[in-house]
């Protein structure tokens, strides 16, 4: 059976950043409460034209630049986003698009901040199975886009980016090594977007009532959130048959540094074994573990054999984690530069645009 190697990674952020000073001008807070209750510093927004598809596909070129495959070697790209383009078309197929991965099936996974250690386990047993050889995983965000900012409440938590995986097979023992995902929708109220969907479809009611913004009883989510991330850690080192001794680095979801300071102490870890980079980004969602892992690899915290664990927790609710033996860029079979593709996969959607028109024309002609 093949392992599932995680060989290139890569994050895209908006240029775009805004502070809690900033934020102090818009909203009743302050940078002292920011940082005090959450960790937070700063945050990046997206500007106009970027969206969670142009920030997942510039994760992933980064991520395939460094597995060192092209995007036509992809099997399958599952992209996790809570903040997708559309209802659909799913954000994957428009990512697919972008990179130019013809030979790749595409599908959005929807699990909120937990959704990439999701997509991961769902990459890892695909891989398994023998039923794809490369995939791309990447967790999207464009939050910016659905906070109620004049709510002090969730505004000052939330920023955007992206962070993208490429997940081999190979024969090497190592890569993915275990995951547990966990759900419990009867808490989903303390984490939504109430309307929008199918139940409350978008109306002038709904807009004037706020419906279509993020609703948090942030209180909820941190109980559950200390109470889930040491669990969850512990079940996903002992799935995969690891000691905690063995664990070198924890990356958690990056949502307060006050719930990651409670795993820590649940779990009788120093603060330093775990991967921290919230006060620069606030709470990416399911972008922020794959953005923290590729900060820690940059920042020489990850070197190959490691034993890693990706925890997580969010809207559902759902948690999980999963235990990642780090394994480094494997040999790949040639070398590219990511960026060298973009010109030729916008060239192949324009083209195949062009084709489509064409094709109505002529079978107009032929009924
Ligand atoms: O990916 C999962 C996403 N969600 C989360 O992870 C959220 C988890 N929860 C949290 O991180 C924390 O609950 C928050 C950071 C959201 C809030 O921190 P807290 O320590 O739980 O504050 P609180 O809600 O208990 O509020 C304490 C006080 C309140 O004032 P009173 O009622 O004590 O007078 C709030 O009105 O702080 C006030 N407050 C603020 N003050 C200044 C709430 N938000 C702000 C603010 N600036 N932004």
């Amino acid at each position: 059976m093949p392992y599932a190697h995680v060989t290139g990674w890569g994050m895209s952020v908006p240029h775009k950043v805004m502070t809690n000073d900033d934020l102090s001008k818009i909203v009743d807070t302050n940078d002292k409460w920011i940082r005090e209750h959450s960790g937070i510093h700063e945050r990046h927004i997206a500007s106009e034209g970027e969206t969670s598809a142009s920030l997942g596909a510039a994760a992933a070129f980064n991520a395939l630049g460094m597995a060192g495959i092209l995007p036509t070697d992809l099997d399958l790209i599952i992209c996790s986003t809570s903040t997708p383009e559309h209802i659909f078309p799913a954000t994957a197929c428009l990512i697919q698009d972008k990179l130019g991965a013809s030979n790749a099936g595409a599908f959005d996974l929807s699990a909120a901040c937990t959704g990439f250690i999701f997509a991961l386990n769902m990459a890892a047993q695909s891989i398994r199975t023998g039923s794809a050889k490369s995939i791309l995983v990447i967790g999207t965000e464009t939050l910016s886009r659905f906070v109620d900012w004049t709510d002090r409440n969730t505004c000052i938590l939330f920023g955007d980016g992206a962070g993208a995986f490429v997940v081999q097979a190979n024969e090497k023992p190592g890569g993915i090594m275990g995951a547990v995902m966990h759900s419990d929708g009867s808490g989903g109220e303390f984490l939504s977007i109430p309307a929008g969907g199918s139940a409350q479809p978008a109306s002038e009611v709904t807009v004037n009532a706020g419906l279509h913004f993020i609703h948090m009883n942030g209180r909820e989510v941190f109980r559950f959130a200390t109470r889930v991330m040491v669990q969850a850690t512990l079940e996903a080192a002992k799935k995969s048959h690891w000691e905690t001794e063995e664990i070198s680095l924890i990356i958690p979801h990056q949502a307060n540094l006050r719930i990651i300071d409670a795993a820590a102490r649940g779990l009788k870890f120093p603060l330093e074994k775990f991967m921290i980079n919230l006060e620069k980004y606030g709470n990416t969602s399911t972008a922020s573990i794959p953005i923290a892992t590729v900060e820690a690899f940059n920042q020489k915290k990850l070197k190959a054999g490691d034993k890693v664990i990706l925890v997580g927790f969010g809207a559902g609710l759902t948690w999980g984690s999963l235990a990642l033996e780090w394994s480094g860029p494997l040999p790949s079979t040639h070398y590219i530069k990511a960026d060298w593709f973009k010109p030729w996969a916008r060239l192949r959607s324009f083209l195949l645009r062009i084709l489509r028109i064409f094709e109505g024309f002529l079978s107009r002609n032929e009924s």
